[in-house]
């Protein structure tokens, strides 16, 4: 991103209320993370949670991308399951495989012994973040928070870790429910809580992860989810918050997810984002390039861009980004080549 004059590009917060824009807003889910050597270099030296800790790596980390690319939002570093310290839940982030939680909550008293998120000093690095990448940004381009879902971070808490099929989680939800029930209301306690702080800090919008969420049925949605998740978006648009609600392989939830909230619907490469459109017309749209298009090619790439471009339609409202987070062997040049094309289809 070039220094200058400054002149806020309010690009992504005019999509995300339907305004018309001069061209669209794009951002990419992970956009700082190992595909960028200058990431993979400060990776050496510190562990993921060292980086996410630190305010000054974390928004080192969070501006790489935004020197390189002429994106619309720089999105907080940091991951998941940071705020679960609050509630006194310890894990480690591993290579390869993501968040591994030491004692997984399986039972009525290991979530009674959740601590209420008062303690959200404990994260205070997190908003310090914030604070730091909306100095570095200058104005030029909002800054966006983020936290998981009440289900996708309960779905750590009870497997344990990553999970195929989130067996541990549905058996909790089937055969205890007003455990399962408590479990995501307090996770709902803790979104709004670290979201209002975000808000405090200076995100102009933040994204909701709902990522594992598809692996519920409609009518568990509707009774198991809704309620917490809903809750928090309705405490982030108290507090002026533009929302993202994001989850994957998750077309038969689509309608139950609008009614829990979101400015914004984001969807991956599954969903033809003219039906969102379509069935959506209050709502913005985000997505969907399959993250596996980015390794191939330009000569593949580009009508593919192109494809989900022709999909979100001209009318106001949409934010490109892929359908999941970037691959780590993503060539840096098609990054670039993606934020252009896009940027040049106006
Ligand atoms: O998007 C961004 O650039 C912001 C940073 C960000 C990270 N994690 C950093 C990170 C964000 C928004 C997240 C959210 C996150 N973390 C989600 C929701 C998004 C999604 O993918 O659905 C989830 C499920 C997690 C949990 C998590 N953390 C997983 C599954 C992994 C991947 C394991 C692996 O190694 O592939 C992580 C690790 C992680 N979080 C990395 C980054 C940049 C990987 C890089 C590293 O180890 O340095």
């Amino acid at each position: 991103m070039q220094e200058g004059p400054t002149q806020m590009n309010d690009r992504l917060v005019r999509a995300c209320r339907r305004l018309p824009v001069d061209r669209r807003p794009a951002w990419i889910m992970r956009q700082a993370g190992r595909y960028l050597p200058e990431y993979r270099e400060l990776r050496a030296q510190h562990s993921l949670l060292s980086l996410c800790r630190d305010p000054e790596l974390a928004c080192e980390v969070a501006m790489q991308p935004m020197r390189r690319f002429d994106l619309d939002a720089a999105i907080l570093f940091s991951d998941l399951l940071i705020p679960v310290a609050v509630l006194g839940v310890e894990f480690d982030i591993v290579e390869n495989r993501g968040p591994v939680v030491s004692r997984p909550l399986r039972d009525a008293a290991a979530v009674a012994a959740l601590e209420k998120p008062d303690r959200l000093d404990r994260i205070g690095y997190l908003f310090e973040t914030i604070r730091l990448m909306r100095h570095a940004l200058a104005g030029r381009v909002p800054v966006l928070g983020f936290a998981g879902a009440p289900f996708t971070l309960a779905s750590y808490l009870v497997e344990g870790g990553a999970s195929r099929d989130f067996r541990r989680t549905r058996l909790l939800m089937h055969t205890q429910p007003r455990v399962f029930t408590d479990l995501l209301e307090r996770l709902a306690d803790l979104v709004i809580a670290c979201l209002e702080a975000q808000a405090e800090a200076g995100a102009a919008a933040v994204q909701l992860f709902d990522s594992w969420v598809g692996c519920l049925s409609p009518a568990e949605y509707r009774r198991h989810v809704l309620p917490a998740t809903r809750r928090a978006f309705e405490a982030a648009r108290r507090r002026g918050l533009l929302t993202i609600h994001f989850g994957t392989a998750c077309t038969g939830l689509l309608p139950l997810m609008a009614e829990a909230g979101g400015d914004v619907l984001g969807v991956d490469w599954r969903v033809p984002l003219a039906d969102v459109r379509r069935v959506f017309p209050d709502r913005a749209v985000q997505g969907n390039l399959d993250p596996v298009a980015l390794l191939a090619p330009a000569e593949s790439l580009a009508p593919m861009i192109d494809a989900v471009l022709a999909d979100a339609g001209p009318a106001p409202g949409h934010i490109f980004n892929l359908g999941h987070g970037i691959l780590p062997e993503t060539p840096v040049e098609n990054v670039s080549l993606l934020v252009q094309r896009v940027h040049a289809a106006g």
